[in-house]
């Protein structure tokens, strides 16, 4: 495969993607309907980041919350109350999702439930007539992601994926800086996430259901599986029916950045990755704790790396990126930004030190770029195809570690024995539920 052969193809699959590379706010001028226009949005999944998706949400004039949908009645019931200070006004509660899906009244939907449950519930919004915000990672599978975008595709009502860093305005800055050629020739570009609550939680044995929780529906289409506090609420993230460990749930916020700046659309030239559980052996994990996937284009490599259980890192950061040019290193993480120069003849820096704060403003941005993007009045900053890409990436990263093949693809774009791979690209959805047919 020649290297025109590979960018060619990125360039026609992935053309779309190329409109989320804009700042998200270049099309505030096109007013089309008044901002204080009344948007009617509905959570599923309430218990932690979904909650905080709304909160944002009702931060934006003219937004109502008028439904809530949680399969755990504390959690729908201690929401309720929460939303009911903070408006004054009492959303209808569900606890199936079709339902609330049904209200004429609703015109999106966030989506904050465990990552096996975002593609049903995105595409059966959709096909309802809704928008969608849906949490990152995109989905929990390539099949799943596969098929929302597909839909989103097909339905056109707005879909904006929880990676809110690409509203926030320094995370805009060092994409433009990157993509400007300040740092020289990028040659690397360096991940990783180094989190305490990356080797699981401390094991406990199965216990009854909790009052109050249909476990039934909490777990949807996953299979069936006695059930147990650890992969549960919260750390459901660390056992594959349900979620990717620190790869898809860190790594999709630091790849969306990665492959943004570096103006990637499509596959690398191969994935490679490699870990474990090297650390929390005696933990509640199935996913690793430990992890390095490496991706490989023509002219720079990109490395995601994680170890589970500390918070220390290159550059004193536990998690973040760096961007390493001919001219200098730019390092990024959410609290902050620097550019490390590297020293030409006499000792003279070739590009200006530079060290920022980070801006904090990201998450309430994102939800009004989402509220104004259902007017009319921008659009989506990180719509599907940025929440795919991002999604893919680490997914294949997982597809790798898991069957130890270095992953590479024909010229076609299709990737190299595919087809052995089936079982982990697509699940196999528990009855009565089926895998969305677009
Ligand atoms: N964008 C970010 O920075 C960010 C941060 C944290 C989490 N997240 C994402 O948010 C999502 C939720 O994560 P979390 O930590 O809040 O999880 P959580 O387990 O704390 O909350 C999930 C909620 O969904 C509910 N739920 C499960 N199945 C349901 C169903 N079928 N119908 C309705 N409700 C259902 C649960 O009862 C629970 O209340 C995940 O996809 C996660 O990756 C994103």
């Amino acid at each position: 495969m020649t290297k025109y052969t590979r960018r060619q193809f990125i360039r026609t699959t992935s053309s779309a993607l190329a409109a989320a590379s804009v700042a998200p706010f270049s099309s505030l001028k096109n007013f089309t309907v008044a901002p204080s226009d009344t948007v009617n949005i509905a959570l599923i999944g309430c218990r932690s980041m979904g909650f905080g998706d709304l909160t944002n949400a009702l931060n934006v004039e003219g937004v109502n919350c008028i439904g809530l949908c949680d399969v755990d009645q504390n959690i729908l019931e201690n929401r309720s109350a929460d939303v009911e200070q903070m408006t004054g006004e009492t959303p209808e509660l569900y606890s199936d999702y079709r339902k609330l899906l049904e209200n004429d009244d609703l015109d999106a939907v966030i989506v904050g439930t465990p990552d096996h449950w975002h593609c049903l519930q995105t595409v059966h919004a959709l096909e309802a007539g809704k928008h969608v915000y849906v949490e990152k990672p995109l989905a929990n599978s390539i099949a799943e992601i596969n098929v929302m975008k597909k839909a989103a595709n097909y339905y056109g009502h707005v879909v904006q994926v929880g990676q809110q860093q690409r509203s926030g305005a320094h995370w805009q800055r060092v994409v433009d800086l990157v993509q400007s050629g300040h740092l020289g020739k990028i040659r690397q570009v360096d991940l990783w996430g180094n989190f305490g609550y990356g080797i699981g939680a401390d094991p406990v044995e199965n216990s009854p259901v909790p009052e109050g929780v249909d476990y039934n529906m909490w777990l949807g289409p996953a299979p069936n599986r006695a059930f147990n506090q650890n992969h549960f609420h919260g750390s459901w993230r660390f056992f594959w029916p349900y979620g990717g460990g620190v790869q898809t749930d860190w790594g999709v916020h630091l790849l969306d950045i990665a492959l943004w700046a570096m103006e990637v659309e499509g596959m690398p030239n191969s994935i490679h990755s490699i870990g474990g559980i090297f650390s929390g052996m005696d933990r509640a994990i199935e996913v690793t704790d430990t992890q390095t996937t490496t991706y490989a284009f023509d002219d720079f490599n990109m490395e995601w790396k994680h170890t589970g259980g500390l918070e220390i890192g290159p550059y004193n950061r536990h998690y973040g990126i760096a961007f390493i040019g001919n001219k200098g290193t730019l390092v990024v993480n959410r609290e902050s930004w620097e550019i490390i120069p590297v020293e030409g003849e006499d000792d003279r820096p070739l590009v200006e030190r530079i060290s920022e704060e980070g801006d904090s403003s990201y998450h309430d941005v994102h939800a009004n770029n989402f509220i104004e993007s259902i007017r009319g009045n921008e659009t989506a900053a990180a719509p599907i195809e940025a929440g795919h890409l991002a999604a893919m990436y680490a997914h294949l990263g997982n597809l790798s570690y898991l069957t130890g093949d270095t992953l590479k693809w024909y010229s076609t774009g299709e990737l190299v024995d595919e087809h052995e791979y089936s079982d982990i690209i697509k699940p196999d959805y528990r009855n009565p539920w089926t895998f969305p047919s677009i």
